[in-house]
């Protein structure tokens, strides 16, 4: 049912005296606290500024929409004046603006549109006293390069005037087609068209019929933007049990949570599988949808090995029966999925953190599956890593090999070997603090080569550049990396996300083949490199913290 209505608007210019000079947004868009959103007109000068840095937006269509948060629906309100004033042609938004990452990423291709605009800080903690974030995503579906956010932040600098037309809201309630001056608004329902591409991907037969036939599955939503996906492709259209989907309702602070799935945040679905072990699988995703955390009965799969397990099992699942190009990790993941590349006989190929490096892959078709260790899994399906996708994918998995994620987990190892690994944070340290840590640890790089690490010698030491092998562009100083004989590794990074202070986050890894013993702790496997670079880095000196806050 659709419904119309042509509204009286007038263009109205506000005029600012103080532009809004922000630190530069990140490659994850601008993320601040809610409060900092509410100031008067700084959301509106960011969105100015967007419109006025963004190719195609007289006549264009937009996609616009969000996790939920605090916020959300208020910056739709202004967004949709604002695009209207811009001379956009029409915006595709969601019913109660309820629109997931990856489920933006495939409207903005299908719908061919402009872009897209991402109204979410990801699994950062949201309502009034938690952060609110914008991203703007191109005409790929992806993420915008550097060079539209800095642009964007230099627009802003100088900014002293924003156009939006005064008319009243339009209710996101319901699916219906409305005007907001001369743009046209149509308010879809987010879940159907995400729905369908996950149909043209995996065979839900098949997955139906695990689901439907005793098999312990229990999903956690996290109170964010997955709930109603999950709801619906779960429980109604792949028959899993009534309730099976926890913490569906998407609620503006997330029920006052950190809606970030890892063992710490989503410890209560941790606690389902690996103490009470009452279900077979266990899955959450975060804040707007694209990250995910994969458990098994008793077993948590880490990121690294579940980016591994899928590239070694694609051929289950229809969309990759025929192969993949190659595949692609940043560079702080586990090189996992590089043994199984290898053993494909396929390319692998490294990039610096942050998704937006997997696009150019992506499109030259280079790449079918890509991943991060930060829980973050995707394809070449749409321009964004994808929560959801990648519990089908391991649904699929199991339900052809009808076996449990454990099993699945050490005929991996038997087969490839283990990359034990772990991440630890170091979260909410002073900034000069963190850098002092990281320059004082860089300039000690050189003079590591050849010498000893943790009873191992280091091959290489460097600061990881990247040579982007489609447009040629460098990106440099992504992260200290410390390699060791026999493919062990120690990675120093300052994290471009948080909000609070700095965080310093120390990857760790070791490769074990096959024949050795495959079944120790992480933590233990690792603890000679864990308080190595403890020691080297002054760790706890400088930061003046005993433990990680976040160990993965
Ligand atoms: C973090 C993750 C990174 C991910 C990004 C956006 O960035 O580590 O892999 O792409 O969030 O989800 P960081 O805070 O480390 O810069
Ligand atoms: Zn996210």
């Amino acid at each position: 049912m659709s419904s119309s209505k042509k509204s009286d608007s007038t263009l109205k210019t506000i005029r600012i005296s103080d532009p809004f000079t922000d630190q530069k947004p990140g490659t994850s868009g601008l993320r601040k606290s809610s409060k900092h959103f509410e100031q008067l007109h700084y959301l509106e000068s960011f969105v100015e500024a967007i419109f006025q840095t963004l190719q195609g937006v007289k006549g264009g269509t937009l996609v616009l929409g969000g996790d939920g948060r605090y916020g959300n629906e208020r910056a739709i309100d202004v967004i949709l004046k604002m695009g209207s004033a811009h001379g956009l042609k029409n915006v595709i938004t969601t019913t109660k603006g309820i629109l997931s990452t990856p489920a933006a990423s495939n409207l903005i291709r299908s719908r061919k549109a402009i872009g897209g605009i991402i109204l979410s800080a990801s699994h950062n903690p949201g309502g009034l006293n938690g952060d609110f974030g914008i991203k703007v995503n191109g005409s790929n579906g992806g993420p915008t390069p550097e060079s539209f956010t800095n642009a964007v932040y230099e627009y802003s600098k100088n900014l002293t005037k924003y156009k939006i037309i005064d008319t009243p809201s339009i209710p996101l309630s319901d699916t219906g087609h409305f005007s907001v001056g001369d743009m046209t608004v149509e308010v879809i329902d987010g879940v159907e068209d995400y729905l369908s591409l996950m149909e043209r991907i995996f065979d839900f037969d098949q997955i139906q019929n695990l689901l439907r036939n005793n098999f312990g599955i229990v999903f956690d939503a996290m109170h964010a933007v997955t709930g109603p996906y999950a709801k619906k492709l779960l429980e109604e259209v792949l028959g899993s049990p009534k309730g099976s989907v926890r913490n569906a309702v998407p609620l503006q602070d997330f029920g006052g949570g950190h809606p970030d799935p890892n063992l710490t945040y989503a410890s209560e679905l941790a606690e389902l599988l690996l103490i009470d072990k009452n279900y077979d699988f266990g899955a959450a995703c975060d804040g707007d949808g694209d990250r995910n955390m994969i458990l098994g009965k008793g077993c948590f799969v880490n990121p690294s090995d579940s980016l591994a397990v899928l590239t070694a099992n694609a051929g289950l699942v229809p969309a990759y029966a025929n192969g993949l190009t190659g595949v692609a990790r940043s560079m702080p993941t586990s090189a996992a999925v590089d043994v199984v590349a290898r053993q494909l006989g396929i390319d692998c190929f490294e990039t610096p953190t942050g998704w937006k490096f997997f696009g150019n892959l992506l499109d030259a078709n280079r790449i079918s599956i890509c991943g991060e260790e930060s829980f973050g899994t995707g394809s070449n399906h749409i321009r964004e890593k994808d929560g959801l996708w990648a519990v089908l994918f391991w649904l699929q998995i199991l339900a052809e090999r009808r076996c449990s994620v454990k099993e699945i987990m050490q005929e991996h190892w038997q087969r490839f070997g283990r990359n034990y690994y772990s991440r630890h944070d170091y979260e909410a340290i002073d900034i000069d603090k963190a850098n002092t840590l990281y320059n004082r640890l860089e300039r000690l790089l050189p003079s590591l080569n050849g010498q000893q690490f943790a009873g191992q010698r280091v091959t290489f030491a460097d600061n990881f550049r990247y040579d982007d092998p489609i447009d040629g562009s460098t990106t440099e100083k992504q992260g200290l990396r410390i390699l060791l004989e026999s493919n062990s590794r120690v990675i120093v990074r300052l994290s471009g996300t948080g909000t609070q202070g700095a965080t310093l986050r120390i990857y760790l890894e070791r490769y074990v083949p096959p024949n050795e013993n495959l079944n120790h702790d992480p933590q233990q496997a690792l603890s000679d490199l864990i308080s190595e670079i403890n020691s080297l880095a002054e760790v706890q000196r400088i930061t003046g913290m005993n433990t990680p806050t976040v160990i993965t």
